[in-house]
């Protein structure tokens, strides 16, 4: 399969929906919607969209039943980044090779932007227009993310991350803050998009949850890596910003080599977990690789 193609079809699709989505109703709240266009529709990879579309078709489900879905982790995702940017979080300037949300508008529009971002992704997810799901689809999918993306799963691994700077951790604490931070919204993906199928059996969900489990990880570990190993033109962020702001990594605990090393094990770990699918999975297959093979 060539995942270039697949990548822009899922693209195409999730990119017209979240633009339709951006519109602002009324003259008056024209600059909070241009805030929050703007962190959507800057050029982001779309993975977490993409582990949507791969997921429902990996299971048999059309993709236009994933595209609300689709939409709602790329709001979710693209808030998670403008408040990760923020003075008071990472403190970046750059995203996406744009300036950051913060710096191309203001520090409290960044704010309202990020709340309203997420405020969108349930809406999304709960109003049958957007997503015309069967109801308890929609309330499942509903559930999945707000933990994915709450307290117990993006939010504590912000807070574990901020609280972690200048502290050395072991490396069951940074795969706990990995998990959390990243991993959370990346198996939130591949579930919804499972749910979204129509067709997930139990035994089907369990065997993505371990695929998902081990590609979020990676997926940060690959950040981790890009940020020592990679420039700030190729990543369209700043490079070298974990050393900088103290952060704990897996390339400053392993080294860069076994950082890598560890990277492609849970990429195998991934594709282990899907044996039993056929070639509907393939999607999946690629993905994982990508994941650890990206420069940025
Ligand atoms: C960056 O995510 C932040 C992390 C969770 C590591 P992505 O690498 O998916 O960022 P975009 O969406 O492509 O900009
Ligand atoms: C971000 O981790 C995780 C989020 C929940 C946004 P990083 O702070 O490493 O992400 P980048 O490197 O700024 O994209
Ligand atoms: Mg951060
Ligand atoms: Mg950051
Ligand atoms: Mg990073």
């Amino acid at each position: 399969m060539n995942l270039a193609d697949y990548q822009r079809g899922c693209q195409t699709r999730v990119d017209a929906a979240l633009e339709a989505l951006l519109q602002a109703p009324s003259a008056e709240l024209s600059h909070l919607y241009a805030a929050m266009r703007y962190s959507v529709t800057n050029g982001g990879k779309r993975v977490r969209p993409l582990l949507a579309y791969a997921a429902c078709q990996a299971l048999g489900g059309a993709p236009e039943r994933a595209t609300a879905a689709a939409c709602a982790l790329e709001l979710i995702h693209a808030y998670s980044l403008v408040h990760d940017d923020l003075p008071a979080m990472d403190d970046d300037d750059l995203r996406r090779g744009l300036p950051t949300t913060h710096i191309a508008f203001d520090e409290a529009t960044a704010i309202l932007a990020g709340d309203g971002l997420q405020a969108l992704a349930f809406e999304v997810l709960s109003d049958p227009r957007h997503n015309p799901l069967e109801t308890e689809v929609r309330l499942a999918m509903i559930s999945v993310l707000a933990r994915a993306a709450g307290p117990a799963g993006m939010v504590g691994g912000q807070a574990i991350d901020l609280g972690a700077v200048g502290h050395k951790l072991d490396q069951a604490a940074l795969e706990t803050m990995h998990r959390h931070k990243t991993g959370a919204l990346i198996e939130a993906s591949v579930q919804l998009g499972a749910l979204a199928s129509g067709h997930a059996t139990a035994a089907c969900r369990a065997a993505l949850a371990r695929y998902a489990a081990a590609i979020g990880l990676a997926f940060q570990v690959q950040d981790d890596i890009l940020d020592v190993d990679s420039d700030s033109a190729t990543l369209g962020k700043t490079a070298g910003k974990d050393q900088a702001n103290d952060k704990p990594t897996y390339p400053q605990l392993l080294g860069l080599d076994a950082a890598r090393h560890y990277a492609r094990a849970l990429c195998d770990q991934a594709l282990e977990a899907l044996a039993s699918f056929d070639a509907r999975a393939d999607a999946l297959r690629a993905l994982a690789r990508y994941i650890v093979e990206r420069q940025h």
